[in-house]
């Protein structure tokens, strides 16, 4: 046999053998879940008990693994939902560049800590993001920005610190942006007027200051805003 045969035949040997050895058609997806499960404080939380690929030769990921749902050709992951899970750990080992398709991530009500990493940016078709009543610090990345489809972006009850970035007025599409209960500082960036879809604008508890700008009301959507218990200084009447 020619060198360069054989050296073909491996090649094709090899990717067949990696592709059979991820076990995996959700494009490494599978594998993002559970590399991020494995890094879980307890990392075999019976809550996730159905995340397990070895137990069971009649597995999909997309009909039994509690939370997820995949798109119809069973390809994608679209929705990750682990609210209320009593997950405890970091994103960091959250290969968030594996889930270009995702379009909701709800980790609310658990236990998670850390930062939120820059690399949430890469979820670019995103929609939903919540990560409320964690215990998450650092400050808010402002690779959020990066998040240009976000509807709602729900941040509250965490110990987030620093400025809110001023990135947030990049998402045209928010409707609905949670701060309350952090420890954001530092004034409100002027671009959050930038963001023409708001509906609901929450802040409140937090270490806010400087003035709120009065046009924070405009452009006829806003059906609830809060601000109280921070350090503004309100320069008008709110209109
Ligand atoms: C595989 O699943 C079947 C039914 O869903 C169950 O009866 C069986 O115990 C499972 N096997 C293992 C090794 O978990
Ligand atoms: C996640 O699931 C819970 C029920 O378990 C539901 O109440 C919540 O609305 C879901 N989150 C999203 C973003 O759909
Ligand atoms: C939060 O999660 C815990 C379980 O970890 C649950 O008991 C509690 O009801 C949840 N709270 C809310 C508001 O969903
Ligand atoms: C922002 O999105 C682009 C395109 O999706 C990507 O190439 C880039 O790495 C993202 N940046 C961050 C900080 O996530
Ligand atoms: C805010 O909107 C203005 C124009 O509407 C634009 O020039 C600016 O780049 C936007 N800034 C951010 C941070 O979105
Ligand atoms: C808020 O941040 C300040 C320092 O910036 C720190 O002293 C304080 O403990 C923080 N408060 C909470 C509730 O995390």
């Amino acid at each position: 046999m020619a060198f360069e045969l054989k050296v073909l035949l491996f090649i094709i040997v090899v990717a067949v053998f990696t592709s059979f050895a991820d076990g995996d058609e959700n494009g490494g997806q599978i594998e993002a879940l559970l590399k991020w499960k494995n890094s879980l404080e307890n990392p075999s939380p019976a809550s996730l008990f159905s995340w397990d690929i070895s137990s069971n030769s009649s597995f999909s990921p997309c009909e039994k693994w509690v939370g997820i749902i995949c798109d119809d050709g069973f390809v994608n992951i679209i929705h990750i939902n682990l609210t209320s899970m009593g997950l405890k750990g970091m994103l960091q080992n959250f290969d968030f560049v594996s889930f270009p398709e995702l379009v909701t991530l709800d980790l609310s009500n658990n236990s998670l800590y850390g930062v939120i990493p820059k690399s949430i940016g890469m979820l670019a078709n995103l929609k939903i993001l919540y990560v409320n009543a964690n215990h998450f610090s650092g400050s808010i990345p402002s690779a959020i920005g990066n998040l240009t489809k976000l509807k709602g972006l729900h941040l509250s009850l965490n110990h987030l610190s620093c400025n809110i970035p001023k990135e947030i007025g990049l998402i045209a599409s928010l409707v609905d942006l949670k701060l309350p209960m952090n420890n954001l500082s530092g004034s409100l960036p002027a671009e959050i007027t930038n963001l023409t879809s708001r509906k609901i604008l929450l802040m409140g508890n937090n270490r806010l200051s400087g003035y709120l700008p009065d046009s924070i009301c405009s452009g006829g959507l806003l059906e609830r805003l809060s601000v109280h218990t921070n350090r503004f200084i309100v320069l008008n009447k709110l209109k």
